[in-house]
């Protein structure tokens, strides 16, 4: 604020954005549970028009075109968010999530980037102390945002497993020898020494474009030999490195709502990272720095004659209790009407049904929570892993809706990809219903004994279809 401004109107600006970062902060932790996550959802929008507006309001356009510049950049960009929400699919959401993990670092990175080349332009470089810290958080902030669009780019592509150009399909590769952390420390190494070079050489801007082409190849050289089961955990990491970007340009522009959206973004994205790594039992440098699962899978050699759904229909006819464990199947078939509907009638036949939520269960956080809460399957039924687990014995059936490794029982033996992950007992329970399309591995590319148990009746086919066939079964008891 101007020092020697004490008016209501100097103080509005920063009433406002202290309202804007008050509704980040309620809609975060509104977030935090599926019933209030959309109300969460509303106020962080909120919060952010209420930034962007008083921004605006604060702006000096004189005679410049730039407000008509600004609206318009508005306009087009609400647009194709707007077209990029209402057509993604749910599989394709950590796709979108990745994509606007790059934009968000890439605005910041690009905000940073402009502010100092204004600055040598102008010939306005600050002195001192000062020089330190704003060309210290341009610096970083530039790392941290190219890193972050180019390594989120890369993400999204591993996610959608290539891209299609003049209709050849190109796989997004997944490299790293070891030797490449030497050349990642390297790059490193010659960004902070440019960053050194900046403050030496405070009216250079050369060294800024040398700073940004080097954290562009190094978000790449990052992203590049990480397998695909831990990308999720990687657009998380890159999610908080959006936000610490935002956060350095907040400092070099001056915008509290920025630091403080920028930290809270950096924080959040932390938190998950770890919540996604315990759940994976996977370390965070594992992740980043070895290779895991997406290419290697086991050959499944064992055979399994599979049901029919009349045959699992007359299973659960009389059952006292059912547990359903989705997992990404469920997502892929879009079945998660069908299996409500599954439920609907249990439950009419005086069946208790619960649904067991395992936290990496599909591909990113909450999957299950949001598809199940579409098809309006109450909240208190989703059931999350040890809770679900101490009722395991006690259950006839286990429905398991195309999960995997959620509910393999070789991550209890300590050896291969999934040691150590915990998983939902669905083996724990009398019958175990396993929906679909073949014996195919999971993600971690494990094969799985649950298969081939004695109680366990596999349902052979797309969920959407499985279940649909089963609910019809049931009806016709
Ligand atoms: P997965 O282990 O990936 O298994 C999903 C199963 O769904 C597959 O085995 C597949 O078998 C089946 N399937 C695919 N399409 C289907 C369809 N149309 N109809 C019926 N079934 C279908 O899934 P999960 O148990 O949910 O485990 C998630 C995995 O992702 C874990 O390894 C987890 O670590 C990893 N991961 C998750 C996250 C988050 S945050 N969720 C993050 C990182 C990694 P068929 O091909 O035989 O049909």
């Amino acid at each position: 604020m101007d020092e020697n401004c004490n008016s209501l109107d100097c103080a509005l600006p920063e009433i406002g954005y202290l309202v804007a970062s008050i509704l980040f902060i309620m809609g975060l932790k509104k977030l935090g549970h599926p019933r209030t996550a959309p109300t969460g959802n509303l106020y962080g929008a909120m919060g952010m028009l209420v930034a962007v507006v008083v921004t605006i309001a604060q702006m000096d356009f004189g005679e410049t075109n730039n407000f008509i510049l600004i609206i318009s950049g508005l306009a087009i960009g609400g647009f194709i968010g707007y077209l990029m929400a209402v057509r993604v699919q749910m599989t394709g959401m950590p796709e979108m999530v990745a994509l606007f993990n790059g934009f968000g670092g890439a605005a910041s990175a690009l905000v940073a980037a402009s502010e100092v080349f204004r600055r040598i332009n102008e010939n306005d470089l600050p002195e001192g102390l000062e020089l330190y810290v704003a060309w210290t958080a341009i610096g970083l902030s530039a790392l941290v945002g190219w890193v972050t669009l180019t390594g989120s780019l890369l993400a999204m592509m591993k996610l959608k497993g290539g891209v299609e150009i003049f209709g050849t399909w190109y796989r997004t590769p997944t490299w790293g020898p070891e030797w490449l952390n030497y050349i990642k420390g390297l790059v490193l190494i010659s960004i902070v020494g440019l960053l050194y070079m900046t403050i030496e050489e405070s009216g250079n801007q050369d060294y800024v474009i040398a700073i940004i082409a080097l954290s562009s190849i190094l978000g790449i050289l990052f992203v590049l030999p990480i397998g695909g089961a831990d990308m999720p955990v990687v657009v998380s990491l890159l999610n908080s490195l959006s936000g610490i970007a935002a956060a350095f340009t907040g400092f070099i522009i001056g915008n509290n709502v920025l630091i403080i959206a920028g930290s809270m973004v950096g924080a959040a994205g932390l938190i998950l990272t770890n919540i996604m790594c315990k759940a994976m039992n996977r370390q965070l440098i594992d992740v980043l720095f070895k290779s895991f699962g997406g290419s290697d899978k086991e050959q499944v050699t064992r055979t399994k004659v599979g049901s029919d759904p009349e045959e699992v229909a007359m299973v659960c006819d009389g059952i006292s209790k059912c547990i359903i464990i989705p997992g990404y199947g469920m997502a892929v078939s879009q079945c998660q009407h069908q299996v409500r509907e599954f439920a609907d009638i249990l439950e009419a036949n005086g069946c208790e049904v619960k649904y067991g939520i395992h936290p990496v269960a599909g591909r990113m956080p909450g999957h299950m929570n949001v598809l199940l809460a579409e098809a309006s399957v109450p909240y208190e039924k989703l059931i999350e892993m040890d809770d679900i687990n101490s009722e395991m014995g006690e259950c006839d059936v286990a429905i398991v809706v195309g999960a995997n490794d959620t509910v393999n029982p070789a991550a209890r033996s300590g050896e291969g990809p999934l040691a150590g992950m915990p998983i939902i007992d669905a083996d724990k329970a009398r019958v175990v219903v396993m929906v679909k399309r073949s014996l195919s591995v999971g993600y971690a590319g494990v094969d799985n004994d649950l298969f081939y148990e004695d109680k366990t009746m596999m349902l052979f086919g797309d969920g959407k279809q499985m279940m649909t066939e089963l609910v019809s079964s049931l009806k016709d008891l």
